[in-house]
């Protein structure tokens, strides 16, 4: 069976890209990464997808007058290598509402909280701050606003006394790289309906939503 095509966006350490082509190195997974675009020249996720043989392009935000062509040209570069899924994974940029509406439910994010709370930036300290017991990750399909979008798959992890915004991230990180091959898995096989902001999902499994228990 053909397998989706999936289009990587990233701006920095990839090491969500990196559980993604771990996933994709199992010929029963129904991706592949046909592409991985980056912003920013020099990165690792960049050297990551070239250890592992996929084609790769930096496409600098800088090099363009505004953000609408900046998108206009990741848009094109996508569809020309025949992308059916976009997934922003530690891509730093705001994408306009044309080019998300244009994927439609086609494009992945992953944000390390526990969507709708803790949007945008510092989430970990936020978390922390808020008294909160429980943190985690969430993979959702995109829409304009930021961080928002139906929820596809969630992990939760402790927020244990004496965290700092480092422990915390890296204990939802590895939440992560379970979550994104997850909802890829998910939406690359066609098990998902979007209803409004409910993502109706056909056989779930432990990993769709995924809780990590306390780790002492
Ligand atoms: C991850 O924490 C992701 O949730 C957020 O940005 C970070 C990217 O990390 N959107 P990496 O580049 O995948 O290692």
């Amino acid at each position: 069976m053909a397998r989706v095509k999936l289009g990587c966006l990233i701006s920095g350490r990839g090491s969500n890209l990196q559980a993604l082509i771990d996933a994709c190195a199992d010929p029963t997974f129904p991706a592949e990464i046909a592409l991985v675009l980056s912003n920013k020249p020099g990165v690792m996720g960049l050297e990551r997808a070239e250890k592992a043989g996929i084609p790769t392009q930096v496409i600098s935000h800088k090099d363009f007058d505004g953000r609408p062509a900046f998108d206009a040209a990741l848009d094109q570069t996508l569809r020309a290598a025949g992308v059916e899924i976009v997934c922003l994974a530690g891509f730093m940029r705001l994408l306009t509402p044309e080019f998300v509406t244009g994927w439609g439910d086609k494009i992945l994010n992953i944000h390390p909280s526990l969507l709708p709370a803790f949007k945008g930036l510092d989430t970990h300290q936020r978390a922390i701050d808020s008294g909160a017991r429980f943190a985690g990750c969430t993979v959702h399909i995109v829409r304009p606003a930021m961080d928002e979008g139906p929820i596809l798959v969630q992990a939760a992890v402790p927020i244990l006394d004496g965290d700092t915004e480092d422990s915390l991230a890296a204990r939802i990180l590895t939440a992560e790289h379970k979550a994104y091959p997850e909802a890829v898995r998910l939406l690359a096989s066609g098990k998902v309906t979007v209803d409004g902001l409910r993502c109706r999902i056909d056989a779930p499994t432990d990993e769709t939503i995924h809780f990590n228990p306390p780790m002492r």
